[in-house]
C-alpha cells in the first residue's frame, strides 16, 4: 500500500488555485476516499514571480515543464493550463512517463480526446476530464457510469455560463450585450477570448464530448454546428416574452434510429421547460435515455472551486484506480460508427421574425410559400412599425425539416414584399 500518492500540476491560475485549496483544505476527505494522504509535487507556472491568491511553497513552483511530467516521484499530472499545442504535447510526454493524467481542458479534448485516450491506453495510464464539461455538474460520469446502461436518445445543455449569463441579464434586466459582455468578462465567466463563448465554440466543444460519451461514437468538433448568440437582439428577446418562450443558447445532441445531429445555437424554448429555468452563469444538462426516462442535472458551470471539485473527482478515481491496479482499463473505444443526419432528416420548429411592407397581397404571398411547402403556423403575429409603411411579422412554424425551412428562408429574401428577414432561430420543446 502506498503511503502516499503525489500530483504534479501544469497550471495554477483559476482552476490550479481551486485544486490545491481542496487538496489542502480536504485532506481528510481525500485520505478517507484514497486510503493515502495526497501530496503536492511540484507546479509549472509560466511566471513564478506571479502573486498568488493560494499559498503555494516557492519550492513547489517551477517554469520547466518536465519537473511535473517526468518527475519520477508524481503519480497523477492534473493539467489546467489550457491551450492545445504545448497542453497536448506535455499530456502525451507524462503519458509516456507512465503518469495517469487529469485534464479540465475541452479545447484539447475536444480535438485531440480520442488520440490522447488511445496513448493513455497503451500505456495503461488513466486519462480523465470530468471538469471540461459543465464545471462542477458531474455530467461525464454520470454519463458514463450513471446511465452506462442505458441508450441516450438526446441530450440539451446549457454548457457556457457566459452565453447564459447574457441572454438572462439582457431578457430579464433589459441590459444590452456588449455592457453584459463586459460585466461577465469581470466576473471571470468568459474565456481569455471571449469570441469562442458568444460564437457558441466553448460550447460545441463540450457538446462533442458529451455526444461522443452520450453516443459512443467519436464526434468531431466539425460534426457541430454551431452559432453563437452575438446577433440576438433586444426585440428577438421581446418577442420571445410576448410569445411565452425565453431564449437559450442549447447545446443539442439527438440519435435517432443509430443516426446523429449535434448543434449549439440560440433556440427558444417554452417558458415551462425545465432549461428555460436556468439562469444566469449557471448550466444544466437534461439528458433523456430510452430506460431512464428524463434526466437534468443543474450547477454552476465554471469557477475555481466548482470546477476543482470535479478535477478532483477524477484524481480519486485514478488514485482507487492506482490501488487496484487497474489504471487505463476503463477506456473504452466508440461502440458505434459515427453516423450524421442530413439536413432533410434534421426536424425542428423555427421562430422567424420579418419586415415586410404594409400592404394589400404582402401577407398572401407569405403564407403561400410557406403553404406551397406544406409548412403550417403554430403562432402568428403582426404588427405596424409607427412612422413607417413597414410592418413587422413574427412566425413559429410547426415542425418541418432542415432542409425546407432554409429553401423558405432564401425564397422569402427574394419576395419583392419582404424587406428583410430579421432574424431566425429554432424552437424546442413543446409539442
Ligand atoms: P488560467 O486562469 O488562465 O490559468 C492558466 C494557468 O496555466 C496559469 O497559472 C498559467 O501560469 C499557466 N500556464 C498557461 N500556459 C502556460 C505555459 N505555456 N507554461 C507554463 N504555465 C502556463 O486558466 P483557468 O481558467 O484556470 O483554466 C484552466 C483550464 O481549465 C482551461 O483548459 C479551461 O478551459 C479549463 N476550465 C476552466 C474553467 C473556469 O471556470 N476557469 C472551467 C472549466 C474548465 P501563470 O499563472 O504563471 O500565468
Ligand atoms: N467560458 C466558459 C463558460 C468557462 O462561460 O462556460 C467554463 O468552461
Amino acid at each position: 500500500m502506498e503511503q502516499k500518492i503525489s500530483v504534479g500540476l501544469l497550471g495554477l491560475g483559476t482552476v490550479g488555485t481551486g485544486v490545491i485549496k481542496i487538496i489542502k483544505g480536504h485532506q481528510e476527505q481525500l485520505t478517507h476516499q484514497v486510503g493515502c494522504p495526497v501530496h503536492i509535487e511540484k507546479v509549472l507556472v509560466r511566471d513564478m514571480k506571479k502573486k498568488r491568491s493560494v499559498e503555494v511553497e516557492e519550492h513547489l513552483l517551477t517554469e520547466n515543464p518536465f519537473d511535473v511530467v517526468a518527475n519520477p516521484n508524481i503519480d497523477v499530472v492534473i493539467e489546467v493550463m489550457g491551450g492545445v499545442k504545448e497542453a497536448k504535447e506535455w499530456i502525451l510526454e507524462a503519458l509516456k512517463h507512465k503518469k495517469n493524467v487529469v485534464t479540465a481542458n475541452k479545447d484539447l479534448v475536444a480535438l485531440h480526446g480520442a488520440e490522447l485516450l488511445q496513448v493513455a491506453q497503451k500505456n495503461e495510464c488513466d486519462l480523465f476530464y470530468e471538469a471540461s464539461v459543465a464545471g462542477g455538474i458531474p455530467i461525464i460520469r454520470s454519463l458514463v457510469e450513471g446511465l452506462s446502461s442505458d441508450r441516450i436518445k438526446k441530450m440539451m445543455g446549457i454548457v457556457n455560463g457566459t452565453t447564459n449569463f447574457i441572454l438572462t441579464k439582457m431578457s430579464k434586466a433589459g441590459s444590452s450585450y456588449e455592457d453584459v459582455l463586459q460585466e461577465a468578462q469581470r466576473l471571470g465567466y468568459a474565456e481569455s477570448d471571449p469570441t469562442s463563448d458568444v460564437e457558441g465554440l466553448d460550447a460545441a466543444r463540450k457538446m462533442a464530448i458529451l455526444a461522443s460519451l452520450g453516443f459512443s461514437m467519436n464526434i468531431h468538433l466539425e460534426d457541430v454546428s454551431a452559432r453563437g448568440i452575438s446577433s440576438v437582439t433586444e426585440e428577438d428577446l421581446h418577442y420571445c416574452d410576448q410569445l411565452g418562450y425565453t431564449m437559450k443558447l442549447i447545446g443539442l445532441a439527438q440519435r435517432d434510429e443509430g443516426r446523429v445531429e449535434v448543434s449549439v445555437e440560440p433556440t427558444l424554448l417554452p417558458n415551462e421547460h425545465p432549461l428555460a429555468a436556468v439562469n444566469d452563469e449557471y448550466n444544466a444538462v437534461y439528458v433523456y435515455g430510452e430506460a431512464v426516462g428524463e434526466t437534468m442535472f443543474y450547477g454552476p458551470g465554471a469557477g475555481s472551486l466548482p470546477t476543482a471539485t470535479a478535477v478532483m473527482s477524477d484524481v480519486v478515481t485514478v488514485m482507487k484506480n492506482m490501488r487496484l491496479g487497474v489504471t487505463g482499463r476503463s477506456i473504452k473505444a466508440p461502440l458505434y460508427e459515427k453516423q450524421l443526419k442530413t439536413d432533410v432528416e434534421i426536424q425542428s420548429k423555427y421562430f422567424m421574425r420579418l419586415h415586410v411592407l404594409d400592404k394589400a397581397g404582402t401577407f398572401s404571398a407569405i403564407t403561400s410559400l410557406f403553404a406551397d411547402h406544406d409548412v403550417s403556423f403554430e403562432k402568428l403575429l403582426q404588427l405596424p412599425i409607427e412612422g413607417t409603411e413597414v410592418a413587422e411579422i413574427i412566425i413559429i412554424t410547426h415542425k418541418t425539416t432542415k432542409r425546407i425551412y432554409e429553401d423558405i428562408y432564401q425564397k422569402l429574401n427574394n419576395l419583392d414584399v419582404v424587406q428583410s428577414v430579421e432574424s431566425s432561430y429554432r424552437v424546442e420543446g413543446g409539442k
